[in-house]
Protein backbone atom coordinates (compact mmCIF):
# COMPACT_ATOMS: atom_id res chain seq x y z
CA UNK A 1 0.00 0.00 0.00
CA UNK A 2 1.71 3.08 -1.26
CA UNK A 3 1.39 6.42 1.13
CA UNK A 4 -0.95 7.90 -0.19
CA UNK A 5 -3.20 4.86 0.09
CA UNK A 6 -2.34 4.45 3.36
CA UNK A 7 -3.36 7.60 4.72
CA UNK A 8 -7.04 7.05 3.51
CA UNK A 9 -7.17 3.98 4.83
CA UNK A 10 -6.33 5.06 8.34
CA UNK A 11 -8.43 7.75 8.12
CA UNK A 12 -11.32 5.39 6.78
CA UNK A 13 -10.72 2.90 9.89
CA UNK A 14 -10.97 5.99 12.16
CA UNK A 15 -13.90 6.84 10.87
CA UNK A 16 -15.21 2.91 10.74
CA UNK A 17 -14.96 3.25 14.47
CA UNK A 18 -17.47 6.14 15.05
CA UNK A 19 -19.58 4.62 12.08
CA UNK A 20 -19.91 1.36 14.76
CA UNK A 21 -21.53 3.58 17.40
CA UNK A 22 -23.83 5.39 15.11
CA UNK A 23 -27.60 3.67 13.61
CA UNK A 24 -28.33 4.24 9.55
CA UNK A 25 -31.77 5.44 10.69
CA UNK A 26 -30.08 8.66 11.89
CA UNK A 27 -28.24 9.26 8.86
CA UNK A 28 -31.20 9.74 7.08
CA UNK A 29 -32.15 12.65 9.46
CA UNK A 30 -28.59 14.12 10.00
CA UNK A 31 -28.04 14.26 5.72
CA UNK A 32 -31.09 16.06 4.57
CA UNK A 33 -29.41 15.56 0.99
CA UNK A 34 -28.56 11.78 1.82
CA UNK A 35 -31.13 9.62 -0.55
CA UNK A 36 -30.39 11.70 -3.40
CA UNK A 37 -26.64 11.24 -2.93
CA UNK A 38 -26.97 7.55 -2.40
CA UNK A 39 -29.45 7.03 -5.17
CA UNK A 40 -27.53 7.03 -8.87
CA UNK A 41 -28.91 5.54 -12.08
CA UNK A 42 -27.15 4.54 -15.63
CA UNK A 43 -28.03 2.72 -18.24
CA UNK A 44 -31.64 1.35 -16.98
CA UNK A 45 -30.37 0.90 -13.73
CA UNK A 46 -31.13 2.32 -10.29
CA UNK A 47 -28.13 1.61 -7.29
CA UNK A 48 -30.30 2.85 -3.90
CA UNK A 49 -26.85 2.59 -1.56
CA UNK A 50 -28.27 5.07 1.39
CA UNK A 51 -29.30 2.46 3.31
CA UNK A 52 -25.56 1.54 4.58
CA UNK A 53 -23.91 2.45 7.69
CA UNK A 54 -21.79 5.40 5.71
CA UNK A 55 -22.30 8.98 6.09
CA UNK A 56 -21.35 11.32 3.22
CA UNK A 57 -18.18 12.40 4.52
CA UNK A 58 -16.79 8.46 4.87
CA UNK A 59 -17.98 8.55 1.31
CA UNK A 60 -15.91 11.38 0.29
CA UNK A 61 -12.97 9.68 1.77
CA UNK A 62 -13.75 6.06 -0.20
CA UNK A 63 -13.71 8.63 -3.07
CA UNK A 64 -10.42 9.64 -2.51
CA UNK A 65 -9.07 6.26 -1.66
CA UNK A 66 -9.93 5.14 -5.49
CA UNK A 67 -8.27 7.95 -6.62
CA UNK A 68 -5.34 7.10 -4.16
CA UNK A 69 -5.41 4.32 -5.70
CA UNK A 70 -5.23 5.75 -9.68
CA UNK A 71 -8.80 3.99 -10.93
CA UNK A 72 -8.69 6.47 -13.30
CA UNK A 73 -5.94 5.01 -15.07
CA UNK A 74 -6.73 1.79 -14.22
CA UNK A 75 -10.22 2.20 -15.93
CA UNK A 76 -8.57 3.44 -18.94
CA UNK A 77 -5.84 0.54 -19.41
CA UNK A 78 -8.58 -1.57 -19.30
CA UNK A 79 -10.17 -0.30 -21.92
CA UNK A 80 -7.11 0.50 -24.63
CA UNK A 81 -5.82 -3.38 -23.87
CA UNK A 82 -3.36 -3.01 -21.95
CA UNK A 83 -2.37 -6.00 -20.40
CA UNK A 84 -3.37 -5.66 -16.92
CA UNK A 85 -3.60 -9.30 -16.54
CA UNK A 86 0.03 -9.49 -15.69
CA UNK A 87 0.65 -12.56 -14.36
CA UNK A 88 -0.45 -13.67 -17.73
CA UNK A 89 0.87 -10.70 -20.07
CA UNK A 90 -2.67 -10.71 -21.31
CA UNK A 91 -5.07 -7.50 -22.25
CA UNK A 92 -8.74 -8.07 -20.68
CA UNK A 93 -10.91 -6.45 -23.21
CA UNK A 94 -14.28 -8.47 -22.54
CA UNK A 95 -15.96 -4.67 -22.79
CA UNK A 96 -14.52 -4.26 -27.10
CA UNK A 97 -16.65 -7.58 -27.31
CA UNK A 98 -19.54 -5.17 -26.69
CA UNK A 99 -18.42 -1.76 -28.03
CA UNK A 100 -19.54 -2.40 -31.42
CA UNK A 101 -17.23 -1.80 -34.88
CA UNK A 102 -16.13 1.84 -34.15
CA UNK A 103 -13.95 0.34 -31.07
CA UNK A 104 -10.45 1.65 -30.62
CA UNK A 105 -9.52 -1.48 -28.12
CA UNK A 106 -6.05 -2.78 -29.72
CA UNK A 107 -3.98 -5.65 -28.40
CA UNK A 108 -0.40 -6.02 -29.29
CA UNK A 109 -1.11 -2.50 -31.94
CA UNK A 110 -3.75 -3.89 -33.30
CA UNK A 111 -7.48 -2.93 -33.43
CA UNK A 112 -9.91 -6.03 -32.35
CA UNK A 113 -12.98 -4.51 -33.36
CA UNK A 114 -12.95 -5.90 -37.19
CA UNK A 115 -12.31 -9.41 -35.56
CA UNK A 116 -15.30 -9.59 -33.18
CA UNK A 117 -17.21 -8.37 -35.85
CA UNK A 118 -16.39 -11.24 -38.22
CA UNK A 119 -17.14 -13.83 -35.52
CA UNK A 120 -20.60 -11.75 -34.41
CA UNK A 121 -21.74 -11.89 -38.43
CA UNK A 122 -21.24 -15.72 -38.29
CA UNK A 123 -22.67 -16.39 -35.08
CA UNK A 124 -25.63 -14.55 -36.67
CA UNK A 125 -25.89 -16.83 -39.84
CA UNK A 126 -25.52 -20.00 -37.85
CA UNK A 127 -28.34 -18.63 -35.35
CA UNK A 128 -30.36 -17.89 -37.72
CA UNK A 129 -29.75 -21.19 -39.97
CA UNK A 130 -30.89 -22.90 -36.66
CA UNK A 131 -33.53 -20.99 -35.76
CA UNK A 132 -35.12 -20.80 -39.22
CA UNK A 133 -34.75 -24.51 -39.95
CA UNK A 134 -32.08 -24.13 -42.31
CA UNK A 135 -29.42 -26.00 -39.92
CA UNK A 136 -30.83 -29.56 -40.19
CA UNK A 137 -29.08 -32.76 -38.36
CA UNK A 138 -27.52 -35.35 -40.09
CA UNK A 139 -31.14 -37.20 -40.62
CA UNK A 140 -32.47 -33.86 -42.50
CA UNK A 141 -34.64 -33.07 -39.02
CA UNK A 142 -34.54 -29.77 -37.67
CA UNK A 143 -32.74 -28.76 -34.73
CA UNK A 144 -35.05 -28.92 -31.70
CA UNK A 145 -32.52 -28.71 -28.98
CA UNK A 146 -28.86 -27.23 -27.90
CA UNK A 147 -27.06 -28.64 -25.31
CA UNK A 148 -24.20 -26.57 -23.87
CA UNK A 149 -21.28 -28.61 -22.67
CA UNK A 150 -19.32 -26.10 -20.40
CA UNK A 151 -18.37 -25.33 -16.71
CA UNK A 152 -17.14 -22.17 -15.14
CA UNK A 153 -17.11 -19.02 -17.19
CA UNK A 154 -18.74 -21.40 -20.18
CA UNK A 155 -21.81 -22.12 -18.54
CA UNK A 156 -23.02 -19.86 -15.77
CA UNK A 157 -23.00 -16.73 -17.33
CA UNK A 158 -25.49 -18.05 -20.89
CA UNK A 159 -27.35 -20.31 -18.09
CA UNK A 160 -27.68 -16.73 -16.60
CA UNK A 161 -29.32 -15.35 -19.28
CA UNK A 162 -30.95 -18.07 -21.10
CA UNK A 163 -32.96 -18.22 -17.87
CA UNK A 164 -33.70 -14.44 -16.72
CA UNK A 165 -34.87 -13.74 -20.31
CA UNK A 166 -36.89 -16.53 -20.80
CA UNK A 167 -39.75 -14.69 -21.86
CA UNK A 168 -37.78 -13.40 -24.92
CA UNK A 169 -37.67 -16.88 -26.22
CA UNK A 170 -39.31 -18.95 -28.66
CA UNK A 171 -40.61 -22.42 -28.30
CA UNK A 172 -37.96 -23.71 -30.21
CA UNK A 173 -34.41 -24.76 -29.98
CA UNK A 174 -34.72 -25.57 -25.94
CA UNK A 175 -31.19 -24.95 -24.31
CA UNK A 176 -30.23 -27.37 -21.96
CA UNK A 177 -26.90 -27.07 -19.94
CA UNK A 178 -24.58 -29.76 -19.22
CA UNK A 179 -21.92 -28.93 -16.61
CA UNK A 180 -21.18 -30.63 -13.98
CA UNK A 181 -19.29 -34.26 -14.79
CA UNK A 182 -21.50 -36.62 -12.75
CA UNK A 183 -22.95 -38.99 -15.31
CA UNK A 184 -26.42 -38.58 -12.96
CA UNK A 185 -26.29 -34.76 -14.61
CA UNK A 186 -25.65 -36.39 -18.29
CA UNK A 187 -28.74 -38.77 -18.20
CA UNK A 188 -30.93 -36.50 -16.77
CA UNK A 189 -30.05 -33.92 -19.33
CA UNK A 190 -29.03 -35.78 -22.74
CA UNK A 191 -30.64 -39.01 -22.65
CA UNK A 192 -34.22 -37.67 -23.00
CA UNK A 193 -33.36 -35.56 -25.89
CA UNK A 194 -33.87 -36.94 -29.85
CA UNK A 195 -30.08 -37.25 -31.22
CA UNK A 196 -31.78 -36.51 -34.69
CA UNK A 197 -32.69 -32.99 -33.80
CA UNK A 198 -30.01 -32.02 -31.39
CA UNK A 199 -27.05 -29.81 -31.60
CA UNK A 200 -24.10 -29.72 -29.18
CA UNK A 201 -21.95 -26.74 -28.24
CA UNK A 202 -18.58 -27.51 -26.99
CA UNK A 203 -17.84 -24.74 -24.83
CA UNK A 204 -14.42 -24.56 -23.44
CA UNK A 205 -12.39 -21.42 -24.29
CA UNK A 206 -9.12 -24.03 -23.26
CA UNK A 207 -10.35 -27.41 -24.66
CA UNK A 208 -8.89 -28.84 -22.03
CA UNK A 209 -10.84 -28.71 -19.05
CA UNK A 210 -11.64 -32.35 -17.96
CA UNK A 211 -15.26 -32.12 -17.30
CA UNK A 212 -16.13 -30.86 -20.49
CA UNK A 213 -14.13 -33.01 -22.71
CA UNK A 214 -15.53 -36.24 -20.92
CA UNK A 215 -19.22 -35.04 -21.25
CA UNK A 216 -18.28 -33.85 -24.72
CA UNK A 217 -16.71 -37.47 -25.49
CA UNK A 218 -19.98 -39.00 -24.12
CA UNK A 219 -22.28 -36.63 -26.40
CA UNK A 220 -20.14 -38.01 -29.11
CA UNK A 221 -20.63 -41.79 -28.20
CA UNK A 222 -24.41 -41.05 -27.81
CA UNK A 223 -25.20 -39.46 -31.11
CA UNK A 224 -22.40 -41.80 -32.93
CA UNK A 225 -24.97 -44.84 -31.50
CA UNK A 226 -27.75 -43.81 -33.58
CA UNK A 227 -26.03 -42.24 -36.22
CA UNK A 228 -22.42 -43.55 -36.68
CA UNK A 229 -21.54 -41.53 -40.23
CA UNK A 230 -18.21 -39.71 -39.65
CA UNK A 231 -20.34 -36.48 -41.45
CA UNK A 232 -22.57 -36.87 -38.26
CA UNK A 233 -20.39 -34.22 -36.16
CA UNK A 234 -20.50 -31.70 -38.53
CA UNK A 235 -24.20 -31.68 -38.60
CA UNK A 236 -24.42 -32.01 -34.63
CA UNK A 237 -21.76 -30.39 -33.18
CA UNK A 238 -20.05 -26.83 -32.66
CA UNK A 239 -17.44 -25.21 -30.51
CA UNK A 240 -16.92 -21.82 -28.76
CA UNK A 241 -13.58 -22.00 -28.20
CA UNK A 242 -9.73 -19.86 -28.09
CA UNK A 243 -8.13 -23.45 -29.29
CA UNK A 244 -9.42 -24.38 -32.66
CA UNK A 245 -7.10 -27.22 -32.85
CA UNK A 246 -7.97 -29.16 -29.90
CA UNK A 247 -11.46 -28.57 -31.08
CA UNK A 248 -10.94 -29.68 -34.64
CA UNK A 249 -8.53 -32.56 -33.01
CA UNK A 250 -11.86 -33.43 -30.57
CA UNK A 251 -13.66 -33.87 -34.53
CA UNK A 252 -15.54 -30.87 -34.66
CA UNK A 253 -15.87 -29.37 -38.05
CA UNK A 254 -13.36 -26.40 -38.59
CA UNK A 255 -15.76 -24.89 -40.11
CA UNK A 256 -18.07 -24.90 -36.89
CA UNK A 257 -15.61 -23.72 -34.60
CA UNK A 258 -16.53 -20.24 -33.33
CA UNK A 259 -13.12 -18.40 -32.05
CA UNK A 260 -12.86 -16.32 -28.73
CA UNK A 261 -9.41 -14.97 -27.51
CA UNK A 262 -7.00 -15.08 -24.91
CA UNK A 263 -7.83 -11.23 -24.10
CA UNK A 264 -11.25 -12.25 -22.74
CA UNK A 265 -11.17 -14.32 -19.52
CA UNK A 266 -13.53 -17.18 -19.10
CA UNK A 267 -15.67 -15.33 -16.39
CA UNK A 268 -16.00 -12.21 -18.76
CA UNK A 269 -16.50 -14.46 -21.57
CA UNK A 270 -20.62 -14.80 -21.97
CA UNK A 271 -20.26 -11.69 -24.55
CA UNK A 272 -18.09 -13.52 -27.00
CA UNK A 273 -18.96 -16.85 -29.01
CA UNK A 274 -19.42 -18.42 -25.41
CA UNK A 275 -22.74 -16.70 -25.72
CA UNK A 276 -23.94 -18.51 -28.50
CA UNK A 277 -26.59 -20.07 -26.57
CA UNK A 278 -27.85 -17.09 -25.55
CA UNK A 279 -27.85 -16.04 -29.47
CA UNK A 280 -29.50 -19.44 -30.39
CA UNK A 281 -32.55 -19.30 -27.60
CA UNK A 282 -33.36 -15.95 -27.96
CA UNK A 283 -31.78 -15.14 -31.51
CA UNK A 284 -29.22 -12.68 -32.40
CA UNK A 285 -30.82 -9.73 -32.10
CA UNK A 286 -31.80 -9.92 -28.28
CA UNK A 287 -27.98 -11.11 -27.76
CA UNK A 288 -27.10 -7.78 -29.34
CA UNK A 289 -29.42 -5.74 -27.35
CA UNK A 290 -27.85 -7.59 -24.36
CA UNK A 291 -24.09 -6.19 -26.14
CA UNK A 292 -25.84 -2.96 -26.12
CA UNK A 293 -27.08 -2.86 -22.22
CA UNK A 294 -23.51 -3.81 -21.14
CA UNK A 295 -21.63 -1.31 -23.84
CA UNK A 296 -24.04 1.38 -21.95
CA UNK A 297 -22.79 0.32 -18.61
CA UNK A 298 -19.19 0.33 -19.83
CA UNK A 299 -19.28 3.83 -21.19
CA UNK A 300 -20.66 5.06 -17.95
CA UNK A 301 -18.20 3.25 -15.84
CA UNK A 302 -15.34 4.95 -18.23
CA UNK A 303 -17.14 8.39 -18.39
CA UNK A 304 -18.80 9.40 -15.37
CA UNK A 305 -17.55 11.08 -12.35
CA UNK A 306 -17.01 8.41 -9.27
CA UNK A 307 -19.69 10.44 -7.42
CA UNK A 308 -22.61 8.82 -9.99
CA UNK A 309 -20.70 6.36 -11.02
CA UNK A 310 -22.56 3.05 -10.39
CA UNK A 311 -19.77 0.28 -10.72
CA UNK A 312 -17.01 2.31 -8.07
CA UNK A 313 -20.26 3.53 -6.21
CA UNK A 314 -21.07 -0.42 -5.28
CA UNK A 315 -17.64 -1.62 -5.24
CA UNK A 316 -16.55 1.32 -3.07
CA UNK A 317 -19.43 0.28 -0.84
CA UNK A 318 -18.91 -2.88 -0.69
CA UNK A 319 -14.92 -2.40 0.26
CA UNK A 320 -15.99 -0.48 3.29
CA UNK A 321 -18.33 -2.86 4.59
CA UNK A 322 -15.85 -5.61 4.10
CA UNK A 323 -12.04 -4.25 4.97
CA UNK A 324 -13.53 -1.52 7.26
CA UNK A 325 -16.77 -2.83 9.27
CA UNK A 326 -16.05 -6.37 9.40
CA UNK A 327 -18.57 -8.21 7.36
CA UNK A 328 -16.81 -11.36 5.71
CA UNK A 329 -19.57 -12.04 3.28
CA UNK A 330 -21.98 -10.22 1.32
CA UNK A 331 -25.49 -11.76 0.20
CA UNK A 332 -27.27 -11.18 -3.20
CA UNK A 333 -31.16 -12.14 -3.32
CA UNK A 334 -32.94 -11.68 -6.53
CA UNK A 335 -36.73 -11.04 -5.99
CA UNK A 336 -36.90 -12.44 -9.40
CA UNK A 337 -37.27 -16.11 -10.21
CA UNK A 338 -35.93 -15.57 -13.71
CA UNK A 339 -32.66 -14.09 -11.81
CA UNK A 340 -32.10 -17.84 -9.43
CA UNK A 341 -28.74 -18.00 -11.17
CA UNK A 342 -27.59 -14.78 -10.81
CA UNK A 343 -25.77 -15.52 -7.02
CA UNK A 344 -24.15 -18.81 -8.39
CA UNK A 345 -22.95 -16.33 -11.35
CA UNK A 346 -21.88 -13.55 -9.04
CA UNK A 347 -19.86 -16.10 -7.02
CA UNK A 348 -17.51 -17.19 -9.83
CA UNK A 349 -17.11 -13.48 -11.24
CA UNK A 350 -16.03 -12.13 -7.97
CA UNK A 351 -14.84 -14.81 -6.14
CA UNK A 352 -12.42 -16.22 -8.75
CA UNK A 353 -10.99 -12.43 -9.74
CA UNK A 354 -10.74 -11.28 -6.18
CA UNK A 355 -10.16 -14.61 -4.00
CA UNK A 356 -6.42 -13.43 -3.97
CA UNK A 357 -3.65 -13.84 -1.51
CA UNK A 358 -0.82 -11.70 -3.47
CA UNK A 359 -0.42 -8.68 -4.72
CA UNK A 360 0.06 -7.65 -8.69
CA UNK A 361 3.76 -6.94 -7.81
CA UNK A 362 3.63 -10.60 -6.25
CA UNK A 363 3.87 -9.42 -2.39
CA UNK A 364 1.82 -11.70 0.28
CA UNK A 365 -1.47 -9.05 0.51
CA UNK A 366 -2.02 -6.94 3.58
CA UNK A 367 -5.66 -6.56 3.35
CA UNK A 368 -8.19 -9.11 2.80
CA UNK A 369 -9.39 -8.79 -0.32
CA UNK A 370 -13.23 -10.60 -1.59
CA UNK A 371 -15.47 -11.45 1.20
CA UNK A 372 -17.57 -14.25 0.58
CA UNK A 373 -20.26 -13.67 -2.48
CA UNK A 374 -23.57 -16.08 -1.85
CA UNK A 375 -27.68 -15.53 -1.96
CA UNK A 376 -30.47 -16.57 -3.03
CA UNK A 377 -33.79 -15.90 -4.39
CA UNK A 378 -36.46 -14.14 -2.42
CA UNK A 379 -38.93 -14.52 -1.09
CA UNK A 380 -38.01 -18.36 -0.85
CA UNK A 381 -34.61 -17.03 1.33
CA UNK A 382 -36.43 -15.30 3.92
CA UNK A 383 -38.02 -18.31 4.54
CA UNK A 384 -34.34 -19.99 4.69
CA UNK A 385 -31.76 -17.83 5.75
CA UNK A 386 -33.04 -14.33 6.58
CA UNK A 387 -33.40 -15.30 10.08
CA UNK A 388 -30.07 -15.26 10.45
CA UNK A 389 -29.58 -11.65 8.55
CA UNK A 390 -32.10 -10.16 10.81
CA UNK A 391 -31.26 -11.58 14.51
CA UNK A 392 -27.66 -13.56 13.85
CA UNK A 393 -24.74 -11.81 15.41
CA UNK A 394 -22.72 -11.78 12.28
CA UNK A 395 -22.44 -8.18 10.39
CA UNK A 396 -23.95 -9.89 6.86
CA UNK A 397 -24.83 -6.90 3.80
CA UNK A 398 -27.35 -7.53 1.41
CA UNK A 399 -27.97 -6.50 -2.30
CA UNK A 400 -31.15 -6.87 -3.38
CA UNK A 401 -32.88 -6.80 -7.02
CA UNK A 402 -35.57 -6.10 -8.43
CA UNK A 403 -37.75 -5.24 -11.26
CA UNK A 404 -40.42 -3.10 -11.03
CA UNK A 405 -42.62 -4.42 -13.56
CA UNK A 406 -43.28 -8.37 -14.61
CA UNK A 407 -43.97 -9.51 -18.37
CA UNK A 408 -46.67 -11.44 -16.61
CA UNK A 409 -49.79 -9.62 -15.74
CA UNK A 410 -50.11 -11.13 -12.58
CA UNK A 411 -50.01 -8.03 -10.34
CA UNK A 412 -51.32 -9.31 -6.93
CA UNK A 413 -48.32 -11.50 -7.19
CA UNK A 414 -45.55 -8.85 -8.66
CA UNK A 415 -46.87 -6.48 -5.55
CA UNK A 416 -46.51 -8.78 -3.03
CA UNK A 417 -42.57 -9.85 -4.50
CA UNK A 418 -41.76 -5.96 -4.79
CA UNK A 419 -43.32 -5.36 -1.29
CA UNK A 420 -41.31 -8.17 0.39
CA UNK A 421 -38.31 -7.16 -1.60
CA UNK A 422 -38.29 -3.36 0.09
CA UNK A 423 -39.90 -4.13 3.22
CA UNK A 424 -36.74 -6.94 4.06
CA UNK A 425 -34.59 -4.09 3.19
CA UNK A 426 -36.33 -1.38 5.19
CA UNK A 427 -36.90 -4.30 8.41
CA UNK A 428 -32.89 -4.78 8.21
CA UNK A 429 -32.25 -1.72 8.56
CA UNK A 430 -34.85 -0.24 11.04
CA UNK A 431 -34.99 -3.34 12.67
CA UNK A 432 -37.69 -3.23 15.56
CA UNK A 433 -36.73 -1.91 18.88
CA UNK A 434 -39.63 -0.57 20.35
CA UNK A 435 -40.95 -2.81 23.32
CA UNK A 436 -41.97 -5.74 22.71
CA UNK A 437 -45.82 -5.86 23.91
CA UNK A 438 -45.96 -9.57 24.02
CA UNK A 439 -42.61 -10.12 25.41
CA UNK A 440 -43.23 -12.79 28.28
CA UNK A 441 -44.68 -16.67 28.10
CA UNK A 442 -45.09 -18.43 31.04
CA UNK A 443 -43.58 -15.37 33.32
CA UNK A 444 -40.49 -15.98 30.84
CA UNK A 445 -38.78 -13.07 29.35
CA UNK A 446 -38.12 -13.26 25.86
CA UNK A 447 -37.94 -10.01 24.66
CA UNK A 448 -34.33 -10.01 23.68
CA UNK A 449 -35.64 -13.18 21.82
CA UNK A 450 -38.15 -10.95 19.37
CA UNK A 451 -36.03 -8.12 19.31
CA UNK A 452 -34.86 -6.54 15.89
CA UNK A 453 -31.54 -4.63 16.26
CA UNK A 454 -31.67 -3.33 12.56
CA UNK A 455 -28.79 -1.47 11.48
CA UNK A 456 -27.82 -4.29 8.54
CA UNK A 457 -26.99 -2.81 5.64
CA UNK A 458 -28.10 -2.87 2.24
CA UNK A 459 -28.33 -1.80 -1.13
CA UNK A 460 -31.56 -1.68 -3.40
CA UNK A 461 -30.50 -2.28 -7.21
CA UNK A 462 -34.27 -1.53 -9.26
CA UNK A 463 -34.62 -1.41 -12.99
CA UNK A 464 -38.52 -0.87 -14.65
CA UNK A 465 -37.99 -4.08 -16.65
CA UNK A 466 -35.84 -7.43 -17.13
CA UNK A 467 -34.93 -7.10 -20.58
CA UNK A 468 -31.51 -7.76 -22.31
CA UNK A 469 -30.51 -4.74 -22.57
CA UNK A 470 -30.87 -4.07 -18.84
CA UNK A 471 -29.56 -7.77 -17.78
CA UNK A 472 -26.61 -6.89 -19.87
CA UNK A 473 -26.08 -3.71 -17.92
CA UNK A 474 -26.79 -5.32 -14.91
CA UNK A 475 -23.54 -8.04 -15.35
CA UNK A 476 -21.82 -5.28 -16.69
CA UNK A 477 -22.31 -2.95 -13.16
CA UNK A 478 -20.81 -6.12 -11.16
CA UNK A 479 -18.02 -6.98 -13.47
CA UNK A 480 -16.69 -3.31 -13.04
CA UNK A 481 -17.45 -3.55 -9.42
CA UNK A 482 -15.13 -6.35 -8.87
CA UNK A 483 -12.38 -4.78 -11.38
CA UNK A 484 -13.15 -1.60 -8.91
CA UNK A 485 -12.28 -3.41 -6.16
CA UNK A 486 -9.78 -5.25 -7.02
CA UNK A 487 -7.50 -2.22 -8.12
CA UNK A 488 -7.91 -0.69 -4.63
CA UNK A 489 -6.83 -3.92 -3.23
CA UNK A 490 -4.04 -3.96 -5.61
CA UNK A 491 -4.87 -7.73 -6.99
CA UNK A 492 -5.12 -9.26 -10.42
CA UNK A 493 -8.53 -9.64 -11.22
CA UNK A 494 -7.97 -11.72 -13.82
CA UNK A 495 -5.86 -14.75 -13.72
CA UNK A 496 -6.72 -18.18 -11.24
CA UNK A 497 -3.95 -20.23 -10.75
CA UNK A 498 -5.78 -22.01 -7.93
CA UNK A 499 -7.76 -23.29 -9.96
CA UNK A 500 -5.53 -23.81 -12.42
CA UNK A 501 -3.69 -25.89 -9.69
CA UNK A 502 -7.01 -27.86 -8.56
CA UNK A 503 -7.40 -28.98 -12.16
CA UNK A 504 -4.58 -31.15 -12.17
CA UNK A 505 -5.24 -32.31 -9.01
CA UNK A 506 -7.81 -34.83 -9.72
CA UNK A 507 -6.57 -36.57 -12.94
CA UNK A 508 -3.28 -38.71 -11.39
CA UNK A 509 -6.39 -39.88 -8.72
CA UNK A 510 -8.31 -41.19 -11.75
CA UNK A 511 -5.26 -42.88 -13.55
CA UNK A 512 -5.25 -44.49 -10.33
CA UNK A 513 -8.90 -45.67 -9.85
CA UNK A 514 -8.60 -47.47 -13.12
CA UNK A 515 -4.86 -49.34 -12.43
CA UNK A 516 -6.10 -50.00 -9.10
CA UNK A 517 -2.74 -48.96 -7.75
CA UNK A 518 -2.54 -46.03 -4.80
CA UNK A 519 0.47 -43.45 -4.88
CA UNK A 520 2.45 -44.19 -1.80
CA UNK A 521 2.96 -40.28 -1.54
CA UNK A 522 -0.38 -39.32 -0.64
CA UNK A 523 -1.38 -38.39 2.85
CA UNK A 524 -3.27 -41.33 5.12
CA UNK A 525 -6.62 -40.02 4.80
CA UNK A 526 -6.32 -39.60 1.01
CA UNK A 527 -4.99 -43.17 0.66
CA UNK A 528 -7.30 -44.79 2.56
CA UNK A 529 -10.44 -42.68 0.77
CA UNK A 530 -8.59 -43.77 -3.24
CA UNK A 531 -8.53 -47.35 -1.44
CA UNK A 532 -11.94 -47.61 -0.61
CA UNK A 533 -12.81 -46.53 -3.90
CA UNK A 534 -11.44 -48.51 -5.79
CA UNK A 535 -13.06 -50.92 -3.83
CA UNK A 536 -15.94 -50.56 -4.31
CA UNK A 537 -15.40 -50.13 -8.01
CA UNK A 538 -15.20 -54.52 -8.03
CA UNK A 539 -18.58 -54.24 -6.67
O1 LIG B 1 -12.99 -22.81 -13.13
C1 LIG B 1 -11.76 -22.49 -13.65
C2 LIG B 1 -11.90 -22.11 -15.05
O2 LIG B 1 -10.64 -21.93 -15.56
C3 LIG B 1 -12.74 -20.88 -15.23
O3 LIG B 1 -12.03 -19.71 -15.13
C4 LIG B 1 -13.32 -21.13 -16.57
O4 LIG B 1 -14.42 -20.32 -16.78
C5 LIG B 1 -13.64 -22.59 -16.48
O5 LIG B 1 -12.55 -23.13 -15.77
C6 LIG B 1 -13.85 -23.31 -17.77
O6 LIG B 1 -12.69 -23.23 -18.56
P1 LIG B 1 -12.76 -23.52 -20.10
O7 LIG B 1 -13.71 -22.55 -20.72
O8 LIG B 1 -11.36 -23.36 -20.59
O9 LIG B 1 -13.26 -24.93 -20.28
Amino acid sequence: MNDNIRSVWDELKRRAKAAADSQIVDLFEREPDRLARMTQNAASLSLDFSKNLLDGKTLDRLIDLATAAELPAAIEAMFDGAAINVTENRAVLHTALRAGPTSTATVNGKRVAPEIARVLERMRNMVDDVREGRWTGIAGNRITDIVNIGIGGSHLGPQLACEALRYEADAVPRVHFLANVDGGEFDRVVSPLEPASTLFIVASKSFTTAETRLNAASARDWLAAQFPEPQTLARHFIAASANSERAVAFGIDAANVYPMWDWVGGRYSMWSAIGLPIALRLGMNNFEAMLAGAAEMDDHFRQSPFTTNLPVLLGLVGLWNNNFLGAESYAVVPYDERLRALPDYLQQLEMESNGKGATRSNEPLDTAPAPVTWGGLGTNAQHAFFQLLHQGTRFIPVDFIVALTHPEVRRDHHDMLVANCFAQAAGLMSGRTTAVPDGTSDGNDLSLHKEIRGNKPSNMICMHALTPQSLGALIALYEHKTYVQSVIWNINAFDQWGVEAGKMLAGDIVEEFKSGRVDENHDASTAALIKSYIESRKS
